[in-house]
């Protein structure tokens, strides 16, 4: 038996997480170690996103959402930037047919505008002709922050109140929760971080207050389905409390 098979063996099919969000970093990195350029390894990290989007079809998650440029990432040197949004374009173009065989639904969560006209023309394209599917939601997180989001999110509510659709007093958490870009989405049960960092670098700051956070040293590039399942057991193994007690969280299972 191989190390994928065994660990697939520790998998509670009853358990799985019904929404994993990837923070995928290391791509520069994983180059530098091997003396090739920062881009060679953002294009070996498309490999491991269709990795991610296979396994996780495969194991019945419903929802993975994959933090691929971040607003920050807008400050990064302009050949980069470029490199990347031609990189993404061309992925997902590329992608299309395996995603449309996989029964994968594309949503764009981020401030599109701001990608170049032919990667968002591709990006957009690849939304709606995966408009009809129903089995794996894939949220790509493309020029977004979680900051943006939130402020997105304040805007929207204020434009409704100042319309007099929205009575101030009625703003609940779910209210609020459903102007962001997510919903309806439900929230992450599982944030995974590779490249060994510890952070959350303005990732979806709203929606993982009950996730339970991995971070792994494996960089991008390397991150297969061995990887993967190692986090869904990890994940397996914690006791989601909700503030409650242990007890109270046994009791009601
Ligand atoms: C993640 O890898 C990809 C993006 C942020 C677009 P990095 O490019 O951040 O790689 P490191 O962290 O420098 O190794
Ligand atoms: C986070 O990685 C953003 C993405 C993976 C898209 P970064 O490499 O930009 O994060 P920092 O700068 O190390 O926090
Ligand atoms: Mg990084």
């Amino acid at each position: 038996m191989n190390n994928l098979d065994s660990l697939l063996e520790r998998i509670d099919p009853q358990r799985i997480p019904q929404h994993v969000a990837i923070i995928m970093d290391g791509n520069g990195r994983w180059a530098n170690l091997k003396g090739m350029p920062r881009s060679a390894g953002h294009a070996e990290g498309v490999s491991a996103v269709h990795c991610a989007v296979e396994f996780s079809s495969d194991m019945g998650i419903k929802y993975l959402t994959l933090y691929a440029f971040s607003t920050e990432n807008w400050n990064r040197p302009q050949e980069e930037v470029d490199t990347l949004m031609h990189l993404i374009g061309w992925a997902i173009e590329r992608e299309l047919p395996d995603l449309l065989r996989n029964n994968v639904r594309i949503h764009l969560i981020g401030d599109i505008k701001r990608i170049p006209d032919e990667a968002r023309q591709r990006l957009i394209n690849s939304r709606e002709a995966t408009a009809h599917c129903t089995g794996l939601n894939l949220m790509m997180c493309l020029s977004y922050s979680s900051r943006w989001e939130i402020t997105e999110a304040a805007r929207l509510i204020a434009r409704e109140v100042a319309a007099g659709n929205l009575n101030p007093e009625s703003i609940s958490e779910d209210n609020f929760a459903s102007h962001l870009s997510t919903s309806p989405a439900p929230d992450p049960d599982l944030l995974i971080r590779t490249g060994g960092e510890e952070r959350i670098s303005n990732f979806l700051l709203w929606q993982i207050a009950y996730s339970e956070l991995y971070f792994t040293p494996v960089l991008w590039p390397d991150f297969d389905k061995s990887t993967y399942a190692e986090a869904i057991i990890d994940f397996q193994s914690r006791e989601r409390r909700f503030g409650m007690t242990s007890a109270q969280v046994n009791e009601n299972i």
